[in-house]
């Protein structure tokens, strides 16, 4: 690394002087050598701007910061979607930067990575920035998976939205009718559909006792977007490049002093909605329990045992009345946000509520 970077030091001080002066003027028809044209633009200052990044400790710190984060550890996912060209888009850096460079991820990745300072922003591609929040990989306003022309722009986190959405459309979009046939126990909209339950749209908006807000218009979407809560100054393991979300940023908003997420409750009553609709889908049959067995060391006899755990839920797969799929859409996404409500508490409130309504209607 430091040979590296004294290399790449040396090459921008040639530069530097090569630039200095102008090419000499070709000869004149007398013979003689024109004048040496006029002086250059002088060349960046190579190691003046190397150095207002990499003499600073904000970069330190900040790589302190993201080796706390699931974006550094990619434990969860990037072993296996980060290298299927179809999913690589969102689980590889490689595979982000392709897309945001082509717009799609051709062909599999073979080793792909997770990410890195420079999967979200395009740093050495000039070396004279150094506001970091202006050089980020993708930047405009997302148009959503589900439905392209659903448009939405979450400033900054337009980086985020890019990845952090929904990948199928709710089933009475998808396929409008009566009933809805479940064919795969991985049925679902996608783990990680953040953006759309903060923007306020994706989900299946069944009619009830509530109205749904005009999509855009959350309180949070206008107020904090991904950034403004995920990316607060950094402090007590939370905010800053850990992505954790911050309480300090609800306090200092909210002007509080809660000690939890829990505002008001909301997380409580999203998550007890939740495991009713759960519950409603298991005695239909819509939804099964996932059972493994493992065996695990008896430590007192020394033998091995079968024990039986749940491996969460998955729907079954079959045909249904849409309103019943449309309920597992809403549950499996809103338990996929995970946030409880917090991402969007009025819009999930009606989305809930709505679900609920129409599970106990008569049929
Ligand atoms: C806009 C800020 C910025 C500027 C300007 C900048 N760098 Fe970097 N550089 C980074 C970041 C961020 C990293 C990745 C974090 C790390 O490895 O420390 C990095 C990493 C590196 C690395 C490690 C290898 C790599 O690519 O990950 C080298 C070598 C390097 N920079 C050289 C330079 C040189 C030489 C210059 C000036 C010509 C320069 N940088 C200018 C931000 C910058
Ligand atoms: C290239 C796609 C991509 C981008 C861009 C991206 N994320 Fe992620 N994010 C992921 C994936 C995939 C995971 C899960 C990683 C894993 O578990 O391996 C994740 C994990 C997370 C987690 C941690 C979840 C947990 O399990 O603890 C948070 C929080 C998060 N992202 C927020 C953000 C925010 C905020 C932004 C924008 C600043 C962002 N992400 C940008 C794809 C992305
Ligand atoms: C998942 C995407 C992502 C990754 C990976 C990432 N950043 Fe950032 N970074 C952002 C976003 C988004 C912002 C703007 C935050 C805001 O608007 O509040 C930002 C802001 C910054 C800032 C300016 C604000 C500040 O906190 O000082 C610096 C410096 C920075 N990043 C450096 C880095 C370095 C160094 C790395 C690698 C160790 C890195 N980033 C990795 C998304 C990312
Ligand atoms: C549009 C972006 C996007 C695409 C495309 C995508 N994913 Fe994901 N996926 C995510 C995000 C974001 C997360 C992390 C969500 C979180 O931590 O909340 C995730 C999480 C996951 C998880 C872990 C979550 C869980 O439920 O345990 C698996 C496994 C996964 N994805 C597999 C895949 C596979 C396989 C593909 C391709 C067939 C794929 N993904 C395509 C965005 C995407
Ligand atoms: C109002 C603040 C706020 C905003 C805005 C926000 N989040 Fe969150 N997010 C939270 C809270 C709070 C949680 C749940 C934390 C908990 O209860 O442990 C959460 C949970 C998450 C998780 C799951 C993390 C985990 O550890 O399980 C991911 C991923 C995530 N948010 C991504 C995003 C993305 C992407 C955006 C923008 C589209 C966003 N969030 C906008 C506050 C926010
Ligand atoms: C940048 C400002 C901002 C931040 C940061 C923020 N909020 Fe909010 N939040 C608002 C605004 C504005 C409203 C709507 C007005 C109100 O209800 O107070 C709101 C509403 C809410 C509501 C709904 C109240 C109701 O009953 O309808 C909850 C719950 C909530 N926020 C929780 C949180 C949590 C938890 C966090 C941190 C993870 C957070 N907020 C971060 C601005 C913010």
């Amino acid at each position: 690394m430091k040979k590296t970077l004294f290399i790449l030091f040396a090459c921008c001080a040639t530069i530097m002087f090569m630039s200095c002066e102008g090419p000499m003027g070709l000869p004149g028809a007398d013979g003689l050598d024109g004048l040496d044209g006029s002086d250059g633009t002088p060349g960046v200052d190579g190691n003046v701007t190397c150095l207002t990044c990499h003499s600073t400790g904000t970069i330190q710190d900040i790589k302190e910061q993201f080796q706390q984060s699931v974006h550094r550890s990619g434990h969860v996912a990037v072993d296996y979607a980060g290298a299927r060209a179809s999913c690589a888009r969102c689980h590889s850096s490689e595979g982000f930067i392709e897309f945001a460079t082509n717009g799609s991820v051709e062909e599999n990745i073979s080793s792909p990575s997770a990410w890195e300072c420079k999967t979200c922003h395009t740093i050495h591609e000039t070396f004279e920035e150094t506001n970091f929040a202006s050089i980020l990989r993708l930047a405009d306003p997302i148009s959503f998976i589900f439905d392209a022309t659903v448009i939405a722009d979450f400033g900054n986190s337009n980086l985020c939205a890019n990845c952090h959405q929904q990948r199928r459309a709710e089933p009475n979009t998808a396929s409008p009718g009566t009933n809805f046939e479940i064919t795969s126990t991985h049925y679902g909209p996608h783990s990680g559909l953040q953006s759309n339950v903060l923007y306020g749209a994706g989900l299946a908006e069944i009619a009830g006792s509530m109205s749904y807000q005009t999509a855009g218009s959350g309180d949070h979407m206008t107020t904090a977007s991904c950034t403004g809560c995920h990316m607060a100054p950094y402090g007590n393991g939370q905010g800053g490049h850990t992505w954790n979300p911050a309480l300090d940023a609800c306090n200092s908003c909210h002007g509080a002093s809660e000690t939890n997420f829990d505002y008001g409750g909301v997380q409580t009553t999203v998550q007890a909605q939740l495991d009713e609709i759960r519950d409603t889908l298991l005695a239909r049959g819509v939804v099964a329990e996932g059972i493994d067995t493992l065996w695990v060391l008896d430590e007192e006899t020394g033998l091995h045992v079968q024990e039986i755990t749940s491996d969460g839920y998955h729907p079954v797969p079959g045909t249904y009345p849409m309103e019943d799929v449309q309920a597992f859409f809403n549950w499996t996404g809103l338990e996929d946000d995970r946030s409880l409500g917090v991402h969007n508490p009025k819009y999930v409130k009606a989305i809930l509520t709505n679900t609920l309504e129409a599970l106990k209607a008569p049929k």
